[in-house]
């Protein structure tokens, strides 16, 4: 049937095979076919022991501090962002011997990578294959110290008649290769383009089935890429790693605040250095604005690398609390580096860029700005502030603009003049705007 008699959508249908690897291999101490037996608490090994690292700081940090034995790891990522330049580096970091099975390229082009990487590992054995037995027949025979699928949509299994690719196909090959990990102990990535329909076959579908999910994001037009968890059973989540792309392969970024600051213009309007938290991570980045009159009707209102939404309800509370006239205006705000970020935390420094343009008055260069702002324009406290502080003490910031509720937590003392705000009226004076 290509209609689901049920939703009536039609595509929607994905072939499952019936019983067999689906039945969620290693949860517990079970044997194939055997029965399981309850374990004390106490007597379960842990995993610590039998972590391995990478050779690369930030890719172990994503995955909680290193790699654990027996577990499935999902790489996703957009076409072209680097996910098969960062496992074939972390391929030769590991030290044993790695099967790296490619869909996708073939040896020579791995090769011509490998060479402008400078990798030269003679333990990387690459094999260009697309049937999933066959990979995991061959890697059962040499017992590698990790396995790598680059792609998990270009590997089929001959038991599904549905396309390579397809959702049924990409399910059943995680499936049997979280069997293998489980039950070899080898460590296995699977690589997984996020595809342009989005959900649909992309890593999304796999995401419960693994144990780990790391995203690989940035934009093209932007060296900086970001490693991402969002999903590990073996380590925090929301971890990230920074890297850049060179041209000879990754290069790890140990100081990320310093280099998303690098450019910053001084004693401009409409910037204003915000301090986020990736993790357990301080990331001070750059926030722009542009407020101008609209030429045409309607103000356009643009923004990238932080919520549209949130920007519109920010500038909501900018005209009715802050009292400034936005209305006949096109904003557009901006994240620098090519960055994303989610958190509210950010909200004061897009509500001082967006006056400081309007109002073409700078904010100095060496405040920085925390803040969640609320509908009634009330300055909210945020999580982990003394983090964010110690970080732009760090950097050599001299003044911050905070959350009073936070102030009044504080129990450590800062090199820095801090002024505790709890509106955006307060907010706007302590800035100079
Ligand atoms: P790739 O790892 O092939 O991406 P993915 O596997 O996610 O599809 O990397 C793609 C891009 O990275 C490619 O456009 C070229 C660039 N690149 C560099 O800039 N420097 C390098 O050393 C390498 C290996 C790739
Ligand atoms: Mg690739």
């Amino acid at each position: 049937m290509g209609k689901c008699p049920d939703c009536g959508e039609w595509n929607t249908l994905v072939e499952e095979k019936e019983s067999g690897w689906s039945s969620r291999p290693g949860m517990s101490g079970k044997k194939p076919g055997g029965r399981s037996q309850p374990i004390p608490l106490t007597e379960v090994k842990g995993e610590e022991g039998r972590r391995t690292s990478s050779g690369i700081g930030e890719f172990d940090r994503v995955l909680g501090g290193g790699l654990v034995a027996g577990s499935l790891v999902l790489i996703g990522g957009d076409p072209g962002i680097g996910k098969s330049t960062l496992l074939l580096q972390a391929a030769a970091g590991l030290g044993g011997s790695v099967l790296y099975v490619s869909g996708e390229e073939s040896p020579e082009q791995i090769k011509i990578r490998a060479e402008r990487m400078g990798i030269q590992s003679h333990e990387v054995m690459l094999l260009p294959e697309t049937s999933i037995e066959s990979v995991i027949d061959i890697a059962s025979g040499m017992t590698p110290g990790a396995v790598v699928v680059d792609s998990v949509q270009t590997v089929y299994s001959s038991e599904l008649q549905s396309a390579q690719g397809s959702v049924g196909q990409v399910r059943e090959c995680a499936a049997r290769m979280m069997y293998y990990a489980k039950t070899s102990g080898v460590p296995v990535f699977l690589i997984g383009h996020v595809t342009k329909e989005g959900a649909i076959a992309g890593p999304r579908v796999l995401e419960h089935i693994v144990d780990t999910v790391l995203y690989f994001e940035g934009d093209r037009g932007h060296p900086y890429r970001i490693l991402r968890a969002v999903k590990n059973r073996f380590g925090s989540t929301n971890e990230i790693g920074v890297f850049e792309m060179s041209d000879s392969g990754l290069v790890e970024i140990e100081n990320p605040s310093e280099l998303f600051l690098s450019e910053r213009p001084k004693g401009v309007s409409g910037s204003v250095v915000a301090a986020s938290i990736e993790g357990t991570r301080p990331l001070l980045v750059e926030i722009q604005a542009l407020v101008s009159s609209t030429n045409f009707g309607v103000p356009r209102r643009t923004s990238i690398g932080f919520d549209f939404q949130r920007v519109n309800l920010l500038v909501a509370v900018l005209e009715k609390l802050g009292g400034l006239q936005l209305g006949g205006m096109d904003i557009f705000t901006n994240v620098v580096g090519g960055l994303k970020l989610v958190e509210p935390a950010v909200d004061l420094a897009v509500v001082l860029a967006i006056s400081s343009s309007l109002k073409e008055v700078p904010v100095d260069v060496d405040v920085l700005v925390f803040g969640e702002v609320g509908l009634n324009g009330e300055i909210r406290a945020v999580s982990q502030a003394e983090t964010r502080l110690k970080e732009a003490s760090k950097i050599g910031f001299k003044r911050a603009i905070v959350p009073r509720s936070n102030h009044d937590r504080f129990r450590e003392k800062f090199d820095m003049n801090i002024f505790p705000v709890s509106n955006v009226t307060e907010a706007l004076r302590a800035a100079g705007l």
